[in-house]
Order: structure tokens, then C-alpha cells, then sequence
């Protein structure tokens, strides 16, 4: 994906094509079967990816828990090890870094390419050493994905930004705290201006900052190290930078984005489900959907939600939005699942600009879908019908799963290492809610 630094002249860098790995696998699923049962969320992605860099912002050990054991993870595990920092990490307990050793500021082409939060390095090693090299993120093909708000947000710092053939530089001499007001609401720049502000001398104020669970996970994160970030989850942050931050040890919330999915698939199978360890209020808009397509969602004590579905389910309107809106990352399944509610329903999807692909996949199973620009027009069928398809990204993987689960015969998913990215064991959760679905080589 392109992107441009106006500070050196919007040099358009070779932009960088996400890692589009061989078919090793697919995923076979019998469709049908209503899920039934209770699962357990694991740890949040997209706070993982954000709060693994920041400990190498501490000047002791930290240890985080509740880490989800998918690749994103793994890929930060070996990153912050070529930089020098002492891991332990024992998949579904714990991972302990020690951040001393390390004396790295740059990130090769290729473990850049592996996820797209590897871009969270610029902020933490900027915050570390005043410096860091990174390439141009990998991540999912969802549309440009420019990080010129990033650069505006480190140049407010202090920085000076270069971005020549893919790769980014940053220096500050010396970092000093800033005003940021962001043109548009940006978790990656949110999060990569708070991790850099959090060593920097003096104040920084965000403005127009995002407001995801996973701002305010890491905003706790750093406060648990010492930092003094205040108003994350609102519309102004100001964060006070430290000479140096203590050890931590810190739990991460659930994902937002897992509890999502496992509860379109339960509506989506007509089953009964209750899932734990979740947080309800992060989920308040896609229960909204739900409820309004028919379906009965019940929060229970504040940390689980059950899904349940009696009768048919009634066509919605989705436009995705910033938190607390409809999350983006959830349009993908949510469109699965409207495919066979009775009537139209119209998604639009205002965040990505090329977020759709997988309804391309889900009409080869007999959906009946247009898109036009950002908007996708969904006229429901009886029911879909099994066959191979393709994932593209993370949450279009994601979306075909629903479809198969909900589908008549069999559905084969081809490149299901995209779900791998960001979710932990889902054929196991899966299957043991009473699904029909497994993997197997591909020759
Ligand atoms: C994060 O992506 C998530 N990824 C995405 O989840 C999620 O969809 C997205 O936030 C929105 O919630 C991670 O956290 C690793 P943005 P990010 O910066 O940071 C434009 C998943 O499936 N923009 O909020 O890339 C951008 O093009 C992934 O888990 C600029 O123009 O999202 C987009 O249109 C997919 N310039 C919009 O803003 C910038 O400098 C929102 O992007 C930055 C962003």
C-alpha cells in the first residue's frame, strides 16, 4: 500500500503487496449443525499486537497474560527477539519480555511484512532509543492503507520521517511531547503517537484519537508501567512522557472482534450459545443487529453473553463506524449471515475502501448480493449451499466460516491461514460447540 510523507515530498514508495501465502491447507466444513454448548473467548488481537511492542518502552521485565496464541503474536515474538530483548513465551499461559538486552531500532522486509502491526515498532522503539527502521507493514488487502497520519503524529513529536522504497525512518533528537490532531480517527495512529509519547519529554494531547477497547487496554498497559495516559476511550488523550518505566504484569482484555464472530455463528446456526470471559459492553452494537434481526442475546453477569435464535431472522442495515459504532471488522461475517435473513438488507462499509471480497466468495454458495462502490445490497435466500471457496484476508476467512456453518452440504475454504492471524484454535471452539469441521492438506 502507497503512502506518502510530505515531509520529503510525498515520495510514493513501492507500495508493498500483503504476503499472499501458498495454499498448504483447507478447511472443510458440513454445514447444519447448530452450535450448542459455552466457549470461552481467548485474549484480545488487536490489543496483543499493541501492547507486546510497548514493553520494550519498560526499563524492567513485564509479563502479559491472557495472550491469544495465533501468528500475529508469534511474528512479534521473533521481531522483539532479533531486536535483542529476552522472550519467554509459553502459548495460552504467558509471555515475559525483558527488554534490556535489546539494542535493535530496525525491522527487516519480511518480518515487517507479516503483520501489519509490526508498524507499532516505530512508536515503541521511538519512544525506546529516539530511533527505528521499519518496512512497510504486511496485514490484510482491505484497501489502501496509508500511515501518513502516523508520520504527522511522530512529526508532532519531533520526528524527523523518512519513507523512501518502503521503508520507514524516524529520528527524534530529542523526542519531545506535542499536540496531535488527527485528520481522521486512526487506531494505528492512536496507538503508535501513544507509544512513543509515553518516553517523551514533556505533555502530548491527542485530539480526535480513537476510542477502541484495545486504546484503552493499552492505555491502562502503560499506566500499569508507570505512564501517565489519561482520557483514553474519550476524545482527547494526554499523556505526561516518563524517563523510565517499571515492570508490569498485565492481563489483556478479551477480543472484541472472536466474541463477535462466535455469536453471529451462533445466530447463524440457529443454535444456543454462551460465551465466557467476554466483556458485553464492548459488543453493545452488534447486539443491537442482533436483536433487531430477531435474535435473543442475553448478557449474564457481566462477563458472558448467550446467543439464541427461535424462528427466522429479519434483513438489517449495517454502516460500519468508529468505536462504539458497528466495528468494521465484523461486517465481513455480519454480511455472511445476513444472506438468508428474510428481506434486503443494505451494509455499508465506510472505514476500508476495499472490504467486500468475500461476498464474491459467498455468491458462488447462493447468496444474492450487489455491491455498488462501499455498499453491498443483500437479498436474503432460503439457505446457501457448500462449496470451495477462497478467503482473502482475516475477517473475509472469518465470514466464509459462518457461511459454510450455516450452509447445506459441504464447504471447502481454501488459505485458511488467514484466520490463523487472528484467530486462536477456532476449529477447536468451533467443533466443540458440535460443528462439523476440520482441516486437511492440500496436495
Ligand atoms: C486497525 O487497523 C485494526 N488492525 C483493523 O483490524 C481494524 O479494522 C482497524 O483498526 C479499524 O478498527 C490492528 O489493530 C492490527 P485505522 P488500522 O488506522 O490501524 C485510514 C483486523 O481484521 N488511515 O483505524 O490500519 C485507513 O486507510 C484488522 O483485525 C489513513 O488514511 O486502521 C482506513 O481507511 C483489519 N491514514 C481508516 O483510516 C493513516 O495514517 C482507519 O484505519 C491511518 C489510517
Amino acid at each position: 500500500m502507497p503512502f506518502h510523507d510530505e515531509a520529503i515530498g510525498a515520495q510514493e514508495v513501492s507500495p508493498a503487496q500483503p504476503e499472499i501465502m501458498p495454499t498448504k491447507e483447507r478447511m472443510l466444513i458440513t454445514g447444519g449443525n447448530p452450535l450448542e454448548g459455552e466457549i470461552r473467548v481467548s485474549g484480545g488481537k488487536n490489543t496483543a499486537v499493541a501492547v507486546i511492542p510497548a514493553t520494550l518502552l519498560c526499563d524492567e521485565p513485564c509479563t502479559i497474560e491472557n495472550l491469544p496464541d495465533i501468528e500475529d503474536v508469534r511474528a512479534l515474538v521473533d521481531i522483539l527477539r532479533k531486536l535483542g530483548a529476552t522472550v519467554t513465551y509459553v502459548p495460552g499461559e504467558f509471555m515475559t519480555v525483558d527488554p534490556r538486552p535489546a539494542e535493535g531500532s530496525k525491522v527487516g522486509y519480511r518480518d515487517s511484512q507479516r503483520l501489519r502491526a509490526s508498524y507499532y515498532l516505530l512508536g515503541a522503539l521511538l519512544g525506546r532509543c529516539g530511533q527505528a527502521e521499519v518496512a512497510a507493514p504486511g496485514g490484510c488487502d482491505i484497501g489502501p492503507r496509508p500511515i501518513d497520519q502516523h508520520l504527522k503524529g511522530f512529526r508532532a513529536l519531533g520526528a524527523q520521517t523518512e519513507a523512501i522504497g518502503g521503508r520507514i525512518r524516524i529520528k527524534a533528537d530529542p523526542l519531545e511531547g506535542g499536540d496531535v490532531f488527527f485528520d481522521m480517527v486512526t487506531v494505528g495512529g492512536t496507538i503508535n503517537v501513544m507509544l512513543a509519547a509515553a518516553r517523551a519529554r514533556g505533555t502530548t494531547t491527542i485530539y480526535n484519537p480513537a476510542k477502541e477497547p484495545h486504546i484503552v487496554d493499552l492505555a491502562n498497559f502503560l499506566n500499569s508501567m508507570g505512564a501517565r495516559v489519561r482520557g483514553a476511550g474519550t476524545d482527547v488523550i494526554r499523556i505526561r512522557g516518563q524517563q523510565s518505566l517499571h515492570g508490569s504484569t498485565y492481563t489483556v482484555i478479551p477480543d472484541q472482534i472472536e466474541t463477535g464472530t462466535l455469536m453471529i455463528a451462533a445466530a447463524a446456526t440457529r443454535g444456543d450459545v454462551t460465551i465466557h470471559g467476554c466483556i458485553p459492553t464492548h459488543m453493545e452494537s452488534l447486539t443491537a443487529k442482533l436483536l433487531e434481526m430477531g435474535v435473543k442475546v442475553t448478557d449474564l453477569d457481566n462477563d458472558a453473553i448467550r446467543v439464541r435464535t427461535i424462528g427466522s431472522h429479519r434483513a438489517v442495515n449495517i454502516k460500519t463506524q468508529v468505536y462504539p459504532g458497528f466495528p468494521t471488522d465484523l461486517q465481513q461475517p455480519m454480511s455472511a449471515l445476513l444472506t438468508t435473513a428474510r428481506g434486503t438488507s443494505i451494509v455499508q462499509e465506510t472505514i476500508f475502501e476495499q472490504r467486500f471480497k468475500h461476498l464474491d466468495e459467498i455468491a458462488r454458495m447462493g447468496a444474492i448480493i450487489q455491491v455498488v462502490d462501499r455498499t453491498a445490497i443483500i437479498n436474503g435466500v432460503p439457505e446457501l449451499y457448500g462449496a470451495p471457496v477462497t478467503a482473502t484476508d482475516l475477517r473475509a476467512g472469518a465470514a466464509l466460516v459462518v457461511a459454510g456453518l450455516m450452509a447445506k452440504g459441504v464447504t471447502e475454504i481454501y488459505e485458511p491461514e488467514y484466520i490463523d492471524r487472528g484467530y486462536e484454535h477456532i476449529e477447536e471452539k468451533l467443533r466443540s460447540l458440535g460443528a462439523d469441521i476440520r482441516r486437511e492438506p492440500v496436495d
